[in-house]
Parts: C-alpha cells; structure tokens; sequence
C-alpha cells in the first residue's frame, strides 16, 4: 500500500512540467507586481526626510553612515528610533491595501544585520522590518526584502548608507563575502515564510557604469546569491526553497542580460530594472510628451532578458527639483545649480506639497503615471518610488492618491491608449 502509493506520488509529479513544479509565493508567471517602495524608512535618505539632516545642524550629516559618525551615539539613535517609530506605521500598509497594490519593497542596509571594521552605523532595524511584516501578512501585502547598502558601498550613492565619489564594494572580496553572508542570513530567516516574503532583491543598484570590473563581481554575486537564496537549508543543499531572487541589471539594457541565468537552468529570477528621467540635464529638458514618449519606448525592455522583468523604481517626477534629491547641499539641474547643468525653469510648482501645483501639471503627472504603469506590465509589473517624501509629493504615492494623479485602483485608465 505504501509502496503503490509512493509509486503513484512518483508518477504523478514526474507529469508536472518543470515550470509548475514551484510555488512562489506570488504567482509571478501570471499576475502583474502593482507595487511601492517604502524608501527612506529602514535606509536613511537625504532627500526623502531633509528634516532629520537638518535637525543635526551639521553638514557633514551627508548619509545613514554620516549620520551616526558625525553625532552623539544617544542622539542619532534617539532621532533614528522615532523616525523608525512614526515613518511607516501600520497605517500605511492599510492604505496600500487599500489602493489596490499587491507588493512593497523594503529597502535594509547590511548594517542591519552586521556591522564590523569600526563602521560608525547604529543598528535597530530588523524589529522594524519584522513589525512591516506581520501588518503586510494582515493586509496581504508581499515584501520584497531589498539589500539597499553592502559594505564598502556598491554604487557610492547617500542611499547605499555611504556617499562617494567612487564605491569599494566591488574592490575587495571582503566586502562581497560579507555581503554574501547578510543574505545567507536573509534567505534564512525567510525561506519558510514566502506567502509574506516571496522574493529577496540582493543588493540595489550596483554600479555597473563604472566598467567591467563592477559587472563581473556583481555577475559573480548573483550567482552565489542563487545558491543562497535558492537553497537556503544547510541541512539539506539539494533542497530549494520557493523564494525568488530579484537580481538588478547593474544599469545596463535588460537585453545584455539575455545569456545570463538561462531558464530552466535557472528558476525563480526576477530582472529589477529601474527607469528615472531625472537624472540627466538632457532629460530634465524634455518637454511632458518627450518624457511620455521616451518612457512609451522602454515596452520592448520590458521582455528583451527573457527572465521576468520588474521596474522596481520610477517614478512620476519629471524635474531633479526636490530638495537633496542629488545629495545635501547640492543643486538641482533644473535650476542649473548642479554642476555641468544649464538652467531649463523654476522649480516653483514642481516638488514640494502637491497644493502649489497648476492643475495642468497634476493632469500631466497622471498621463506620464499611466503611461509607465502601462509600459511596465508589458513585462511583469511595477514598484513605484516611492511611498512618501517630507517635501516631494511628485514622487509620493500617497500624495499621488490623496491629490488625485494616482486612481485608487491601479488599473483604472484615463488615458489606456497613450502610447498607442
Ligand atoms: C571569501 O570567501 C571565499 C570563499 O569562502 C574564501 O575562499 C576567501 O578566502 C574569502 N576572501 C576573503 C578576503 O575573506
């Protein structure tokens, strides 16, 4: 009896094809990400909260790193706790819900997990992150675990935890053995939990334009972070867990990474994309059909890897205008106040609350929205940076919902046909 029945077991799931063998713990293959990040919470940024920069009066306070080197231990940690206390709140995760999106992205330091080398950072995260996930588990709500700081740095961006001009994660093996060690850790505490936790983002945005030698160790990390994430049970090596592995693609076209992680090889890779029009003095030119347009031709990225494509940052923004977004202290392009940038306008209007903007630009924001959100479910969907902004509403969700250019429900189209 036992054996006839182990018999048919064998049987049976040897006519499942490979592909459905796995359950994710969001069914990736089929349904579109509809998604937000929840940025400048567990990671610090400039610009997303300039109050906690100012507050420190001093303007050394450039990052997370700065922040806790430059001032009394009690001091930041005090400031960190209560805006770890009040930034993101369970009422953020009811209003998420409510509008319809099915994935958060949280960005985490390593320093979360680890800190070492006489590295100034204060820790305290995790219990936050941990409260994140059970409200997401209360309102079905998927979080992606997103490693956004790896030692050394990996892009040199302030949102890495330690701004510079050129980053020194890739430069030294200790740091890549480190930062392996973070996500084993990570897959760990999650491989059991993938109906809350279903995919794990290795590390943001490493800084692939600087050269060859940033895309090899990145390349390199991927693939052993498969092994971590993939098969997390020390116990038994063979055995896969159903968590996806979101690897980024280092800022290079999606298609480059065509040959890389073949399926079925391969299972359970997401290709994170991320899509900014702001970051450059030509773009922060372009005219509001320029911007629609130019984002309209990103729908072939979205299925140039082969593997399923995410953006999982963009956003409504049209101007590099709101304050720190380029770093502390540092001007913006649109204002030409940024170096090697040639003034286009004002910034009046563009960032801040959402009550000093012309109705004409609400009405763009919800056209250049839409016509994202449409390009990006060309491929398996979207995560929008991001929740919320001290003095950016272009940028955030919430103020994108309470203002009117973000429907309430994500597939409601005003405008389904503006990219032809
Ligand atoms: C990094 O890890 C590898 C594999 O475990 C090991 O062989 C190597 O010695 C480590 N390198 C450093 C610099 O820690």
């Amino acid at each position: 009896m036992r054996f006839a029945f182990v018999a048919l077991l064998t049987a049976f799931s040897s006519a499942i094809p490979k592909s459905l063998a796995y359950t994710w713990g969001f069914p990736y293959e089929s349904q579109k990400v509809r998604g937000v990040n929840l940025g400048g919470w567990l990671v610090l940024e400039p610009w997303i909260t300039p109050s906690l920069f100012d507050n420190t009066g001093d303007s050394r306070i450039i990052d997370e790193y700065t922040f806790s080197q430059y001032q009394n231990r009690d001091v930041a940690l005090n400031a960190l706790r209560q805006h770890w206390e009040t930034w993101i709140t369970e009422a953020d995760f009811q209003s998420i819900a409510a509008a319809g999106l099915n994935h958060v992205r949280l960005p985490i330091g390593y320093w979360a997990f680890e800190v070492s080398n006489g590295e100034p950072y204060i820790q305290g995260q995790i219990e936050y992150m941990n409260r994140a996930l059970v409200w997401a588990q209360k309102y079905n709500i998927k979080v992606i675990i997103d490693l956004h700081g790896a030692p050394g740095s990996q892009n040199g961006f302030d949102n890495s935890g330690q701004k510079m001009d050129y980053p020194t994660w890739h430069t030294q093996q200790s740091n890549v053995n480190r930062t392996n060690e973070v996500i084993k850790q990570i897959a760990n505490r999650f491989k059991d939990s993938t109906g809350i936790v279903p995919a794990i983002a290795a590390l943001n945005e490493p800084a692939g334009f600087f050269g060859q030698d940033v895309i090899q160790v990145t390349k390199q990390f991927w693939l052993d972070s498969y092994n971590n994430i993939r098969y997390p049970y020390s116990e038994d090596t063979t055995r896969t867990s159903n968590t996806v592995l979101i690897i980024h693609d280092a800022f290079q076209p999606t298609s480059s990474w065509n040959d890389f992680m073949p399926y079925p090889t391969y299972e359970g890779v997401i290709l994170d994309t991320h899509i900014y029009q702001v970051f450059s003095p030509n773009q922060v030119a372009w005219s509001e059909e320029q911007h629609i347009q130019a984002v309209c031709n990103r729908a072939g990225d979205m299925t140039a890897s082969g593997m399923w494509t995410v953006v999982g940052e963009w956003c409504p923004a049209r101007t590099d205008c709101a304050k720190y977004l380029n770093g502390r202290g540092v001007g913006n392009r649109y204002e030409g106040t940024y170096p090697g940038s040639t003034r286009v306008g004002s910034c009046a209007g563009f960032t801040g609350k959402a009550s000093t903007f012309s109705t004409s630009y609400k009405a763009f924001l919800r056209r250049f929205w839409e016509a994202q959100t449409i390009t990006y479910e060309k491929g398996s969907g979207w995560i929008q940076w991001t929740w919320k902004a001290e003095e950016a509403d272009d940028w955030a969700y919430q103020a994108g919902l309470e203002n009117g250019w973000i429907p309430w429900n994500p597939t409601e189209r005003l405008h389904a046909g503006i990219c032809g």
